[in-house]
């Protein structure tokens, strides 16, 4: 009876670790050609737009979970910038993790 207690536990552990990794496993090759238009604003190092005059963070380099976490922040209006909003808008969970693998391992 332990012994199933256990292997239930375990069985579920490897379940939940799955669906964590699938979660968060984004493909950096998928993820380079979503960026492109990303980097029209975010690929020039201290980028200021001149009109309206504003500054672009870097973001090639960043923690891949702190892209993820700002990206769904956009996305879902808890981070508030328009301009990001229509950016992060139409991006599904898969398109942020492939996204934040690929610009974490920019230089
Ligand atoms: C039209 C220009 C533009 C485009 C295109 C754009 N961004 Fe942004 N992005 C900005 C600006 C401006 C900010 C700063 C917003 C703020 O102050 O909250 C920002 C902020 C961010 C941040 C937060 C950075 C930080 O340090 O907190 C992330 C992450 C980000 N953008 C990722 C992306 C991704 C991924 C894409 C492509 C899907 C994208 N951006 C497309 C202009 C742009």
């Amino acid at each position: 009876m332990k012994k199933l207690v256990v292997a239930t536990a375990l069985t579920m552990a490897l379940a939940q670790g799955a669906l964590v990794g699938g979660a968060w496993a984004g493909d950096p090759e998928l993820g380079r050609g979503k960026s492109e238009t990303c980097l029209g604003c975010h690929g020039v190092p201290h980028y200021v737009n001149t009109y309206p005059t504003y500054h672009v963070p870097r973001i090639g380099g960043q923690h891949e979970e702190y892209l993820i976490a700002a990206l769904k922040a956009y996305r879902e209006k808890q981070r508030s910038h328009n301009t990001m909003h229509a950016n992060a808008s139409n991006l599904s969970d898969e398109d942020i993790a492939d996204i934040a693998a690929y610009l974490s391992a920019l230089k």
